[in-house]
Parts: structure tokens; C-alpha cells; sequence
């Protein structure tokens, strides 16, 4: 069974969906994988007391304690290595990753975004996409490259923007498509690493 490493920020709900993937789920949603460890960046990310309920290793790796990215990136990849991993999953993961470490991971670490890529990268999105008078919205699972928010796309889910849509409500319908297909591009990316 090949062990995943999921990095978080934040809630973790796409984190908490690729481990109940793992766990059990139905046919569609079956992830034969081994979540060895939840790494984030900050100590109060929400993410890690679900982790830990679960009996996953959690690790910290504080970005503000390192005098630059590199420094940063250098300590993360390390404590990733450890856990040994096959694929590195950025799951809500908000930081802003150095060329050396992509290139570390290269073919092996994905990332999911709360848009249609290549339509807005970056921040903001679902703000972005109402302004813009979308009338889809949606998120993207991509592996990861250089460039932010721009690799190869692996799965994409689209949403209907709503007469009276608010980021927020946007943001909800779209994580809920997240949570699906976040698991089944895992489960196909897997057997090929
Ligand atoms: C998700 O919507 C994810 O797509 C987004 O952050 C949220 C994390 O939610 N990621 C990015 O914006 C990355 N640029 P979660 O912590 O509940 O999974």
C-alpha cells in the first residue's frame, strides 16, 4: 500500500475527505492508500485535531520560525521524507512553494484549486468569478509545476453560479464538489507512481 502525505493550512475538509476515502467509502470513492502523516504550517490549523483523532501522525513545520522560503521548504521536505511517501497531496495548503522543492516532488505532488483553471489562480477565486459573471464555477485538481496553480489538470468539477451567489456560498457549493473529486483523482493518479 503506498503512503500519501497531505499538507494543510487551514480546516482540512479536503484532507478529512481523502482520509475517510482511505478509510473506507463506497467503490467509487475507495483510496488504497496509507495516509502517513497531515504536515501543516501552522500549529492551530483546525485540520490536525481531526488528523489526530483519526490516529494519523501530524507534524508541525511553522513557516514563520525560518529567515526565508528556501530555509522553509528545506525542513518541510525533510519531515515529508520521513513518512516516505509516493505522493505529496496540497490539500488547502497556503503557501507559496520554492522551484527546488516542486522539482523534489515533480510527477508526484498534486494540488486542488477552488477554480477552473487556468481560470483564476491565485487568490480570491470564487470573488473572482462572480465579478467576472461566471455563470460556472468550480475547482481543479492539478499536479504540480513551477508555475502556481498551472500544472497538468487532473480532474476538474463545475458548480452553477447562483442569482444572488455570494463568495461564500460559492465557495461552499464548490468545496462540497471538492470533497468528491479530490479522493478519485488520488485513487487513479496512485497506481501509476
Ligand atoms: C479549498 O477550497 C481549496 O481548494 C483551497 O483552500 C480550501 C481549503 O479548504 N485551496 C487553495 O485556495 C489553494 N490555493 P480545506 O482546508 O477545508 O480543505
Amino acid at each position: 500500500m503506498k503512503n500519501i502525505v497531505i499538507l494543510i493550512s487551514g480546516g482540512g475538509s479536503n484532507m478529512a475527505a481523502i482520509v475517510r476515502a482511505a478509510q473506507q467509502g463506497g467503490w467509487r470513492e475507495r483510496l488504497d492508500a496509507r495516509i502517513a502523516a497531515v504536515v501543516s504550517n501552522r500549529a492551530d490549523a483546525k485540520g490536525l485535531v481531526f488528523a489526530r483523532e483519526q490516529g494519523i501522525p501530524t507534524a508541525v513545520v511553522d513557516h514563520k520560525q525560518f529567515a526565508t522560503r528556501e530555509a522553509f521548504d528545506e525542513q518541510l521536505a525533510c519531515t515529508i521524507d520521513s513518512f516516505q511517501p509516493s505522493l505529496v497531496v496540497l490539500a488547502g495548503f497556503m503557501r507559496i512553494l520554492t522551484p527546488g522543492f516542486v522539482e523534489r516532488y515533480q510527477g508526484r505532488m498534486v494540488n486542488i484549486h477552488p477554480s477552473l483553471l487556468p481560470a483564476f489562480p491565485g487568490l480570491h477565486t470564487h470573488q473572482r468569478a462572480l465579478d467576472a459573471g461566471c455563470r460556472f464555477a468550480g475547482a481543479t485538481v492539478h499536479q504540480v509545476t513551477a508555475e502556481l496553480d498551472f500544472g497538468p489538470i487532473l480532474a476538474q468539477a463545475a458548480v452553477p453560479v447562483l442569482p444572488g451567489d455570494t463568495a461564500d456560498a460559492l465557495a461552499a457549493r464548490v468545496l462540497t464538489q471538492e470533497h468528491l473529486i479530490y479522493p478519485r483523482a488520488i485513487a487513479d493518479l496512485l497506481p501509476a507512481l
